[in-house]
């Protein structure tokens, strides 16, 4: 560890994995939670004062879908009255009228809407669901009516990278004040699918020369933020703002993790609020320990001078390609198997059948973007 441990400045509280859309590139666990696993009422309030009294300022209230959750106004309310910054990270679909109002009255103060495509069609098939695009568009002019920052997320891959350009006109046209460009990050469902979401990298390419013009044009209009896509980079993002350093995950059962993925690495236990409490677990737990600061890191990353950037980068992604959560992520071109990128790049672009993705789904899998499900 280098350096005090300061208090996490962040949280993303998964209230349940419970989702009306099946998005492939999800990047929640494979195993989902059904609704008899999610925490009570009380006890999100609970971990909620304990995350306050820890430090924590911003809470980004995530899911699966949150707004189903029939106690989110009663979550944000604890929440504003502790002085906590909220985030809701929404599907926006299936949310009835006067709930964007209730939460705003609540204290809510930010909305982010995901937006599988700039398109209709593309929107349907990425979310399987039928109807979805119109539902987001009125969504999001309900934030706006509630007179609450918004933001677009834009999840980037194959199926709809051409259609950046058009995620700008419309997060225009929604009056966001944000876009997020987020190349999909491949953990979760998204690991699942990697072959039919990788785009190529001519892709890859205008999209982010797309996103700089966009940027300049658009200073003091429309903020636009770009999540580089890991596999075509040459240094890795500082995942999570390093491992256990500035914010922390909460599964909807109450495990605490120090990021979304954590679980894929072997021979780590993690611990569940409740059964500890969140201080606890933030400054003692052995899992929140093993990967904090600098100490644990081999060579490149022990003698390099960017380690206190990027933190060695993703130690799911190190598990997931490297095949140890101690070796250097091989996004990174010092890593020695850095070239394995390219490999899986050229083998997803190249032999991969492009429609066969498999639909994110409580207990089991669905494959093939020819099934839309009926709206709800
Ligand atoms: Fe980051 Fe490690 Fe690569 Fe250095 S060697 S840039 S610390 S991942
Ligand atoms: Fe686990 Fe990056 S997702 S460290």
């Amino acid at each position: 560890m280098s350096g005090p441990l300061l208090p996490p400045i962040g949280m993303l509280a998964e209230l349940t994995h419970r989702c009306p859309l099946q998005c492939p590139y999800c990047s929640n666990p494979v195993e989902l939670l059904k609704a008899n696993r999610e925490m009570t009422t009380e006890s999100w309030l609970a971990l909620f004062d304990q995350a306050a009294d820890l430090g924590v300022l911003q809470i980004h209230l995530s899911g699966g879908e949150p707004t189903l959750r029939t106690d989110l106004e009663v979550l944000v309310g604890r929440l504003a009255d502790r002085g906590v910054y909220t985030n809701l990270i929404t599907a926006g679909v299936g949310i009835p009228e006067g709930r964007i109002d209730a939460l705003a009255e609540a204290g809510l103060n930010h909305v982010q809407i995901s937006f599988q495509g700039a398109f209709a069609v593309t929107t349907e098939k990425i979310g399987n669901h039928r109807g979805a695009h119109e539902k987001k568009v009125e969504t999001a002019g309900r934030v706006r009516a509630a007179r609450l920052p918004l933001t677009i997320n834009a999840p980037i891959h194959r199926h709809n990278i051409q259609e950046v350009p058009a995620f700008i006109d419309l997060a225009l046209e929604l009056g966001a004040e944000r876009l997020e460009i987020a190349n999909v990050q491949y953990a979760g469902w998204a690991l699942l699918n990697r072959n039919a979401l990788m785009p190529d990298r001519a892709a890859v390419e205008r999209q982010v020369e797309v996103v700089r013009q966009a940027q300049e044009k658009l200073y003091g209009i429309l903020t636009i933020d770009f999540v580089t896509p890991d596999y075509f980079a040459i240094y890795p993002k500082p995942c999570m703002g390093g491992w256990a350093r500035d914010a922390f995950v909460v599964a909807p059962d109450g495990s605490v993790l120090p990021c979304h993925a954590a679980r894929t690495i072997p021979n780590l236990a993690f611990e569940r609020f409740g059964e500890k409490d969140l201080a606890a677990i933030w400054h003692h737990s052995p899992a929140f320990n093993a990967f904090r600061g600098t100490d644990w890191m081999l060579e490149p990353c022990k003698s390099c001078d960017r380690k206190e950037i990027d933190w060695g980068g993703c130690r799911c992604q190190a598990m997931a390609i490297a095949g140890s959560p101690h070796a250097t992520d091989p996004a990174c071109i010092k890593s020695p198997v850095h070239a394995r990128m390219a490999t899986l790049i050229e083998e997803a672009t190249t032999v991969a059948d492009s429609s066969d993705f498999q639909y994110r789904r409580i207990g089991g899998r669905a494959s093939g973007p020819e099934h839309v499900a009926p709206a709800v």
